[in-house]
């Protein structure tokens, strides 16, 4: 008796419970009604009269040692980290992962990348800090042409001489510029980025969004290589059945301008609120590239011709996705953004 008392004792020092079930088991084995210790009670009435004290005592002192060392384990499972815990119980089921999701905005800005590099376009971008040559003068503004009011622009250096002024992108076509000074034609370039104007925030505008301007410049490019590609592009974009319309426009880097229209992809041109019941969506600004702008940049236009074009992409995102605000997009409000997974 004392041998066996002795034994399980020394078993008691050494447990070590790797998991609920398995400390319900040891619980079992040591003390539930046919357990080691309860069965060494039982035998206690075959001991003889003179070692009862002695060994009652030992007993008493295991099945209490044992309770103790349960309640421990226990304590030790329910406190250890869930690392540890895990680790041991294989069969623990696995805890959700929360996997981020794609913005809006960049999955709108790669599907019309991959359109384009499909095509042969590269990707390039300039600075979102750009001085007056870039962002305007290179582009044909004349420095009291009415067109730099189009764009409130916000500065970072205003200066008396406007060549010498430092501001915030107002639109990607600014690369254009750099595109053209930096390489030989053929050009065939896409230019997704930030841009910045100084306009009140509101549903349908912002002061910082997002543009991606496209550049092809080469020996005899045509109006018509223009249309053509857009006509791509549209169909790509928003389905096969896409029409598309131009209408004549200004820009002072471009000459002719248009501006192109798309079939409303709601109504499909029926007529809806989202199109204004005319069928049409207006969906970017493009152009011949004016022969001042390639001469500026080092081209020469008797050379070379070349076609713009530009459009935003929260504009494009928010007919997408039918988003009716525009400052969804700067607000990282989960439970708008977890609603996007493609943008097709
Ligand atoms: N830069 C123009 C804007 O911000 C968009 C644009 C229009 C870009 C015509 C072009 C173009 O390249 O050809 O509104």
């Amino acid at each position: 008796m004392k041998e066996k008392i002795r034994q399980i004792n020394e078993e008691i020092d050494r447990l070590v419970a790797e998991n609920h079930e398995h400390l319900e088991q040891l619980r079992i084995r040591f003390l539930s009604k046919k357990g080691l210790i309860p069965a060494l009670f039982a035998d206690f009435r075959n001991v003889a009269p003179e070692q009862r004290k002695e060994i009652g005592q030992a007993l008493n002192s295991l099945k209490q040692k044992a309770a103790e060392k349960i309640v421990s384990l226990k304590d030790h499972l329910e406190q250890g980290s869930t690392a540890e815990a895990s680790e041991s119980d294989l069969s623990r089921p696995a805890e959700e992962i929360n996997i981020g999701s794609r913005h809006p905005l960049s999955l709108v800005r790669n599907r019309i990348i991959s359109i384009f590099q499909n095509i042969g376009f590269n990707i390039s971008d300039g600075p979102e800090m750009e001085d007056d040559w870039h962002n305007f003068s290179a582009l044909n503004f004349p420095p009291e042409h009415p067109a730099r009011d189009m764009q409130d622009t916000f500065f970072i250096e205003k200066a008396d001489d406007y060549k010498k002024q430092v501001a915030l992108r107002t639109h990607t076509s600014s690369v254009q510029v750099r595109m053209m000074e930096t390489t030989e034609p053929p050009i065939r370039t896409l230019s997704p980025g930030r841009v910045f104007r100084n306009e009140a925030i509101s549903a349908r505008s912002h002061c910082i969004f997002h543009q991606v301007e496209g550049l092809y410049v080469d020996k005899s490019v045509s109006f018509a290589d223009l249309k053509q590609i857009l006509y791509y592009f549209a169909m790509e974009m928003f389905g096969e059945e896409t029409k598309i319309r131009f209408r004549p426009s200004y820009f002072p880097f471009t000459e002719p301008s248009a501006e192109m229209d798309i079939s409303c992809i709601l109504c499909k041109g029926e007529g809806c609120n989202v199109c204004k019941y005319t069928g049409w969506l207006e969906i970017m600004g493009c152009g011949m590239v004016d022969p001042a702008v390639l001469k500026n940049c080092g081209i020469d236009p008797e050379v070379y011709s070349g076609y713009a074009f530009g459009m935003g992409i929260e504009r494009i995102a928010m007919m997408i996705y039918s988003v009716r605000d525009i400052r969804y997009f700067f607000e990282n409000d989960q439970r708008f953004l977890k609603q996007f997974t493609s943008a097709y």
